[in-house]
């Protein structure tokens, strides 16, 4: 594909003009090539952070996109599939209690998941904290799990949407990561490569979200319903809260313990609630007719877990690492908790080694948070509020920073939100 000028281009977009079908298919073709510069993506990322693109563009580019990859084919399977795509929060171990629920109600679920970048965690990092467990399949692999197992949580290969991989990675360091037309096409396109027929988007919003305000995180979530509507993907997002963290754990191994207390049948309420919600979409999206809660209370949830755990190399009865150092922090008076910010406490996991900074760091598998208390609980003075783990000591201080103002006790419990805020489905 030729016969267009990147300078032209960028130039356009920079002016606020609408960009060709054509124009769009060749700068992600020549993108993804090498034939046009980092620099010149750079500036036209940047024109699209300032005048967006409209939906006939945007159409065009995630397709454009898509089609720079392979696109998976689940149509063989003998159930229908369901997906999810959380845009990421603090605690959000979802996915590990989810795909195990919707499998054992009769639906194939194809998780292609990713690692942790910042505050927020990896639902890959957190499954490598069991040992054995692996994250690489092949494509004959997954779909030999999908038939007998029914869940799959992998890492997406390199051929699936690779513009996104490049183009990901360059937003990253040109802070352009928070234009909505840019985040939307770079989920759907993988969403939609990866060949799902219903998807629910999980989009988080507040301090420990990409989207801080609720008509930001809207916005999104209708964007991406329509692009996956108009791609025959079945698709609704619900809207999340992300002020406070979800359950009472951040980290690796401990958020596998805590979804393991969920798949057993306990856990934190609002871990369970937000789980179920999601469930109940991605049965009903794959036209199964079946109740998330009975197959989470009958324990064939839990069976699931173990299979899909083992048809990994993972060992589900294995004892999970713990840190070689703890810390706990608590209450200096009697009150209520009030407030529990979730970017305070992913930064605090972060820096203890839950996380990384650059893609290429490890990640300690028994680094983490817990909170022993949600907003609206009653403390007393010298209770313990977090417990903060880690392998390296020195990272204790800088974590106990980032919690010093995530947290406050106050006379009575404030207005908390609810963990589903909205419900968005096709106009
Ligand atoms: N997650 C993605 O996959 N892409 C974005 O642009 C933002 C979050």
């Amino acid at each position: 594909m030729s016969g267009f000028d990147a300078v032209e281009v960028i130039a356009a977009k920079r002016d606020g003009l609408q960009l060709t079908a054509e124009q769009i298919d060749w700068v992600i073709d020549a993108y993804t090539s090498g034939e046009i510069a980092e620099e010149q993506m750079s500036a036209l990322a940047m024109a699209i952070f300032f005048r967006g693109l409209d939906g006939a563009e945007l159409s065009r580019w995630t397709t454009a996109m898509i089609d720079s990859g392979i696109r998976m084919d689940f149509s063989s399977l003998s159930r229908p599939t369901a997906d999810k795509h959380s845009t990421g929060g603090v605690g959000d171990k979802i996915t590990l209690p989810l795909a195990p629920i919707v499998a054992a109600c009769g639906v194939a679920v194809p998780q292609l998941s990713g690692r942790g970048l910042g505050h927020t965690g990896g639902t890959l990092d957190k499954l490598e904290a069991i040992p054995g467990w692996r994250a690489d399949l092949s494509g004959e692999a997954m779909m030999r799990q999908l038939e007998e197992v029914g869940a799959v949580i992998c890492a997406a290969g390199s051929d699936l949407a690779p513009a996104d991989k490049k183009l990901y990675a360059l937003r990253d360091v040109t802070s352009t990561v928070e234009a909505i037309p840019l985040i939307a096409s770079s989920i759907m396109s993988k969403k939609i490569a990866e060949g799902t027929g219903s998807l629910v988007l999980d989009v988080k919003v507040g301090s420990g979200a990409f989207m801080k305000t609720r008509d930001r995180a809207e916005e999104l979530a209708r964007t991406m319903v329509a692009l996956g509507t108009d791609a025959g993907v079945r698709t609704v997002a619900l809207l999340t809260d992300m002020e406070t963290p979800l359950g009472r754990t951040a980290g690796n191994a401990v958020e596998v313990a805590e979804s393991v207390e969920v798949l057993a049948g306990g856990g934190p309420e609002d871990v369970v609630e937000l789980t179920l919600a999601l469930a109940r979409e991605m049965v009903a999206g794959a036209g199964v007719d079946a109740d998330p809660a009975e197959a989470l209370a009958s324990g064939r949830a839990m069976d699931v877990w173990r299979s899909m755990i083992s048809a990994q190399g993972g060992d589900p009865e294995a004892d999970l690492p713990t840190a070689k150092h703890s810390e706990q922090i608590t209450a200096d008076t009697d009150g209520v908790l009030t407030r529990l910010d979730a970017l305070g406490v992913g930064l605090a996991a972060w820096r203890l080694g839950a996380g990384r900074a650059r893609k290429e760091d490890p990640v300690q598998a028994a680094a983490g948070v817990e909170w022993h208390v949600r907003p609206g609980d009653a403390v007393r003075a010298g209770q313990v509020l977090f417990t903060l783990h880690t392998d390296e000591a020195e990272r204790i201080e800088r974590a106990k920073e980032s919690l010093a103002g995530a947290w406050e006790i106050g006379a009575q419990a404030g207005q908390t939100s609810p963990v589903v805020i909205d419900r968005i489905a096709a106009e």
